[in-house]
């Protein structure tokens, strides 16, 4: 899988999205060590606050289909290019991927921008007493 093809599988779930209210679609890809890709777009519903988004839809399917180490999230939006994922989504992302996973920002064309999940969550929040 070349990043070129994940941000094609970004753009692939982008056209699934749900979004008939802010009319943002967004997509998101979520590529493992083994080469899996896990994508999803943002879910709109009409109770605003029940919607979610792009990158909340790629983690569902990354864990139901068996997860894997994280290697590159792609993020993409048809309206906004370099779109960065919202702050729950940075600490989602960081709940499953480690401090060194790639992740790419994109105009309509291709990926613009690469930073590493630490660049894009500094300071998240961590502590090894919740599962103590
Ligand atoms: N959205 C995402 O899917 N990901 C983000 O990181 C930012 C925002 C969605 C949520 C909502 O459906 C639309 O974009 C407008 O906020």
């Amino acid at each position: 899988m070349t990043l070129d093809e994940l941000f094609s599988a970004a753009r692939a779930a982008m056209a699934k999205s749900h979004s008939p209210y802010s009319k943002f679609p967004v997509g998101a890809a979520i590529l493992t060590e083994e080469g899996r890709v896990f994508t999803g777009a943002n879910m709109e519903v009409v109770s605003f606050p029940e919607g979610w988004c792009a990158e909340t839809s790629a983690l569902a399917h990354y864990v139901m289909g068996g997860g894997g180490r994280i290697t590159d999230i792609c993020v993409t939006a048809e309206r906004l290019d370099e779109i960065t994922p919202c702050g729950g989504c940075r600490q989602r992302l960081a709940e499953f991927a480690d401090a060194d996973a790639r992740v790419h920002l994109t105009d309509g064309n291709g990926i613009t921008r690469t930073m590493s999940m630490e660049e894009l969550l500094p300071l998240g929040f961590k502590t090894e007493v919740l599962s103590a």
